[in-house]
């Protein structure tokens, strides 16, 4: 008696719980419950379903006709190629992909003779002069009796970028806690030797003396401030929503007082429809204002062939973004481009450590700031160089909202 009232117990309890896993279990009840929804509604939801999967892949996609002529290209190709589909709507894969006979060639065959092939590391070269290194995978489809190819691709360019940002990360922490126990071991005994010279100052017979421990003290002030500056401000960013174009718009200020009397020009190109970004304005002025100031300092230098400098300031939004290894589906971008002589070629690859520089009076702690800065704010920061062309990209993630 006891076990039977215990097991109506048990059914009462679990037993919608069964009568669910009955229906979903057993095909003939899950196709009747799918029978449930209308078929209107399931119109609404699987509405454009293929062309929203497609958008929302970060692979990117192209199909090409039997012509090899573009039919169609998903989001994430569009920003890996950096064109918009409608421009090439309809182009010849060739005036997509320069130079590229041989991988044409290759394409031609494959969907003539329906087998699919992958190939890796390669570099496709694309209008305007830009180079993407990419593993693309080809697959033929036979459509209503047209060939159609369809083509995958996967940047490698961000891949190996992921890469050098993760190792630049690393060492940057290393160096931190390195530089952070070495300024604890040189304030302590500066602070010492400061007011050693202040007590000796006041001891002194007459002031051409103090000339010396005015030195003592300035040298000691400047040393403890470089140690703070190496060392980096521990503040965490306080973020707020932000317009980017202020921040650039202040930093031009700043720059255009210093640049005044100088053959310099700041040119903008601003994309008036970039949203805000979660910021702390003030030490993304800070970033830029480094990197703005570097430009400036390289167009003075005497190697400086042509006779205006420019800087330009670009902003623009972009889609479908891989960040450190963060996939975020809109960043802003900030570029500064400068034709300057270029970043010397056997600094290029270290140019965000701390205390790398060029200039004879520089710290080289400029672009390591920025770096950290950046990096706080989980965006990325990115470097190319060669003369008459230097930019550097500030990657800011959007958040989704
Ligand atoms: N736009 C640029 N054109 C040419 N060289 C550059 C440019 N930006 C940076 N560099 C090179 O990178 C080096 C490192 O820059 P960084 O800002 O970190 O240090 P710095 O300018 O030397 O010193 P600090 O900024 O601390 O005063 C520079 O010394 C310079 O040689
Ligand atoms: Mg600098």
């Amino acid at each position: 008696m006891q076990a039977m009232t215990e097991m109506c117990v048990f059914f009462r309890k679990h037993a919608l719980r069964m009568v669910g896993l009955f229906i979903a279990c057993h095909p003939l009840m899950a196709h009747a419950a799918s029978a449930i929804c209308t078929p209107i509604e399931r119109y609404v939801s699987t509405k454009n379903i293929h062309k929203r999967l497609l958008d929302n892949l970060s692979t990117s996609v192209i199909v090409f006709d039997e012509a090899l002529k573009l039919s169609y290209i998903n989001l994430a190709a569009e920003s890996l190629i950096a064109i918009s589909g409608r421009q090439i709507q309809n182009a010849w894969i060739g005036d997509i992909f320069f130079n590229a006979e041989q991988d044409i060639e290759d394409i031609r065959n494959a969907s003539m003779n329906q087998h699919s092939f992958t190939k890796r590391r390669t570099e496709l070269h694309l209008p305007q002069g830009r180079t993407i290194l990419v593993d693309y995978t080809i697959t033929p489809l036979l459509e209503a009796e047209h060939n159609q190819v369809l083509m995958e691709l996967h940047g490698l360019n961000y891949a190996e970028r992921i890469n050098k940002e993760e190792a630049l990360i690393s060492t940057h922490e290393t160096t931190r806690e390195l530089v952070r126990g070495l300024a604890h071991e040189i304030k302590n005994p500066l602070g010492g030797i400061r007011g050693a010279a202040q007590l000796l100052a006041r001891e002194l017979p007459n002031d051409e003396l103090s000339d010396y421990t005015n030195v003592i003290i300035e040298e000691a002030d400047r040393l403890h401030n470089l140690v703070d500056r190496l060392v980096g401000s521990k503040k965490l960013p306080e973020l707020k929503e932000i317009n980017i174009h202020e921040v650039l718009e202040r930093v031009r200020s700043l720059i255009e007082a210093e640049v005044a009397d100088k053959d310099i020009l700041i040119q903008r190109n601003y994309d008036p429809s970039i949203p805000n970004v979660m910021a702390d304005s003030e030490q993304l002025i800070q970033a830029v204002l480094n990197i703005v100031r570097n430009a400036m300092q390289a167009l003075e230098s005497p190697n400086v062939r042509h006779k205006t400098g420019t800087i330009n300031l670009t902003t623009r939004v972009l889609r479908n973004v891989t960040i450190g290894a963060v996939f975020h589906r809109l960043a802003a971008r900030i570029e500064i481009i400068d034709n300057g002589p270029g970043i010397p070629e056997e600094l290029i690859s270290s140019i965000f450590y701390p205390m790398i520089s060029g200039r004879a009076e520089g710290t080289g702690l400029g672009l390591s700031i920025a770096h950290s800065i950046i990096n706080q704010h989980k965006g990325m920061i990115e470097c190319s160089s060669k003369p008459g062309n230097t930019r550097f990209a500030i990657f800011i993630p959007v958040a989704d909202k």
